[in-house]
Order: structure tokens, then sequence, then C-alpha cells
């Protein structure tokens, strides 16, 4: 049965430490709308140069825009035995848009699963974040620095510092998420599909009490 997991949490929480985790082992495509808004604005493509503006200031891209971005992924052959979202929803009304293009598609397992994670610790993780533009592996200067310095122990590019995890644009999202996402939660929790874990917590006990969730061996 394909299975649809959306991972939520706070900015910083460790959707895509963990999406990419899953992706690896159990060949479910992370769609992260961060990283595909990202190439966009890399591409200097129309939605890049709108998006760009809303991320550099901490914002939320359009749900209409959002829509139509996350329709056409989940279409893509890949996604047909199943799929992670990492940072879609962000907001009720792409909740419910999400619910129409799922019963579109038909069969599949829901799993919504929350990573809890206080504020301050978020933003910490935020500020040392690096990761690698070549091939996406996420490193944190304080809590899982690369072995090789500044440069990806994957591939040896040279590890860059989002615009948007500058401690200003920061505090802007996290205003963002609590007004806009958290309802997310809310909206799950009523149709029951939704688990929460402890994400103040090493990277390997979360990774283990998500595969136990999504029934993943
Ligand atoms: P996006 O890229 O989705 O950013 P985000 O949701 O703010 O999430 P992050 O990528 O900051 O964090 P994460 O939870 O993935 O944490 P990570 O694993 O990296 O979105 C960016 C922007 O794009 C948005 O602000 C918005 O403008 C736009 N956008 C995207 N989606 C949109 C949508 N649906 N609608 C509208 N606009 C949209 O971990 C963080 C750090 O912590 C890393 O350094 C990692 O190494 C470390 N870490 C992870 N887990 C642990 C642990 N257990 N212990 C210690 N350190 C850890």
């Amino acid at each position: 049965m394909k299975k649809c997991i959306i991972l939520l949490g706070a900015p910083g929480a460790g959707k895509g430490t963990q999406a990419k985790r899953l992706e690896a082992d159990f060949a479910l495509p992370q769609i992260s709308t961060g990283d595909i808004l990202r190439a966009a604005v890399g591409n200097q493509t129309p939605l890049g140069l709108a998006a760009k503006q809303i991320m550099d200031i901490g914002g939320l891209v359009d749900d209409s825009i959002m829509a139509g971005l996350i329709e056409e992924r989940i279409a893509e052959p890949d996604c047909a035995y199943g799929f992670i979202l990492d940072g879609y929803p962000r907001t009720t009304r792409q909740a419910e848009i999400l619910c129409e293009l799922l019963n579109r598609q038909g069969d599949g397992d829901l799993f919504v699963v929350n990573i809890h994670v206080p504020e301050d610790t978020v933003r910490r993780r935020i500020i040392g974040r690096r990761s690698c533009p070549s091939c996406g592996r996420i490193y944190n200067i304080y809590f899982e620095p690369s072995r090789d310095g500044n440069a990806c122990q994957n591939c040896g590019d040279t590890l860059v510092h989002r615009s948007d995890d500058q401690a200003e644009v920061v505090d802007r999202r996290l205003a963002v998420y609590r007004e806009q996402t958290e309802p997310v939660i809310a909206y799950y929790q009523a149709q029951g599909h939704f688990y929460q874990v402890d994400g103040f917590r090493a990277i390997e006990p979360i990774y283990a009490e998500l595969c136990r969730i999504l029934q993943l061996h």
C-alpha cells in the first residue's frame, strides 16, 4: 500500500534530517518544498524570483502556487509507492488542498508525524546549521559537524549557511510557524492520523521511533 508520510515541525525541528534518512533507507522520495523553492531561486525562474523575496523575510509562499507545485511533484513516477513531505502542508488551507489531491489519487496510508522541539533549541539548531549545496547533506556546527571542517564529508563541496538562517529572519519564521503552521497539527489530530514524537533527543532515537510509527523495517 502506498505510504504518504507528512513530517510536521517548527523550522529547525529536524524534518529534513529525518526525511533524508528515511529516503535513503526505504526508497521513498523526500519532497522538501523548501529545497524545491531554493532550487527555483538558484535557477532564477519566475517562481524563484518571486519566492526569494518572501523566503528572505521568513514569510510563506502563496498557497495556490504551492498547490500547483505539490500536485505536479506527487504525480511523478517515483511517488508511485509513496513519498515523504517535508515542509508541506504549512497552512490549514494547504492541508485541505493536499487532502483533495490524495483523495483524487485513491488509496494510500497517511501518516502525519509532528517532531516537537522547544523553541530555544530549534533556534540554536538553525543558527548552527550548515548544508552542502551539491549533495544536500545537512550538518550542524554544534551538534553534527562535518569531519572535514567547512567541507562536506560526502562530496567535498564547501558548506553554506542558508540566507534565511540569520537570527532576525529566524525570529520571523518562528512567529509565522506559531501563527500559520501550528494550527495544521489540530487539523490532523481531528482526522486521527496523527503522531507526535519528542524531537529534543539525539537523531538516532528519533529515527528509530519514526520507523516504528511508519511501520518501516
Ligand atoms: P524550509 O526549507 O522547509 O524550512 P523550515 O521548515 O523552516 O525547516 P528547516 O529546513 O529550517 O528545518 P528542518 O526541520 O528541516 O531541520 P533540519 O533537519 O535541517 O522552508 C524555507 C522557506 O521556504 C520557508 O520559510 C518559506 O518561505 C518557504 N516554504 C517552504 N515550504 C513552504 C510551503 N509549504 N508553503 C509556503 N512557503 C514555503 O535540522 C536543523 C539543524 O538541526 C541541522 O543543522 C541538523 O543537523 C540539526 N539537527 C537535526 N536533528 C537534530 C537532533 N535530533 N539533535 C541535534 N541536532 C539536530
